[in-house]
């Protein structure tokens, strides 16, 4: 983890405890999960306890606790996208990329992850990479689709 980077996010919001969230959803973005040590970091400098810290990234679902490969691969499986093909299209990423849904690759190159329903119910089955979202996916389309942010 980079301390620098780290202390540069937090001292952007000048100690404003009411920016704590803003603060982690940064620190996110940045390491692509919320690592225990920066939790501390932020309460540590914002002068708050680490309990009010983690309990809201413990809270919140879009925040990840545990460290997570470059490209998070997010496979919706809600209702409209499981009729229209979501588990065959999960099946098919997990054998591209040799792991199962909840697992990074050995190389923390890609994540695969799992939501239920984003909203877009009409782009069934639909894998979201990185916040790009690939809708209508067919299981023959998945390699090209992975191909795509392999090496990037
Ligand atoms: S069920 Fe997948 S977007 Fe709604």
């Amino acid at each position: 983890m980079d301390a620098a980077k780290l202390d540069s996010i937090i001292d952007g919001y000048n100690g404003d405890e009411t920016a704590i969230l803003a603060i982690l959803q940064d620190i996110q973005a940045e390491f692509n999960y919320l690592p225990k040590e920066a939790m501390k970091r932020v309460a540590e400098k914002l002068n708050v306890p680490f309990s009010r810290v983690s309990a809201l990234a413990t809270f919140f679902a879009a925040f990840a606790l545990n460290p997570r490969g470059k490209h998070i691969v997010t496979v919706c499986m809600g209702t409209a996208c499981h009729v229209r093909g979501a588990p065959r299209v999960l099946e098919e990423i997990e054998r591209d990329l040799k792991i199962k849904s909840g697992e990074n690759t050995p190389d923390m190159a890609f994540t695969i992850e799992t939501v239920n329903c984003v909203g877009a119910c009409a782009l069934g089955p639909l894998v979201i990479v990185n916040g790009n979202y690939h809708g209508n996916l067919t299981t023959s389309e998945v390699t090209g689709m992975i191909d795509q942010y392999r090496g990037q």
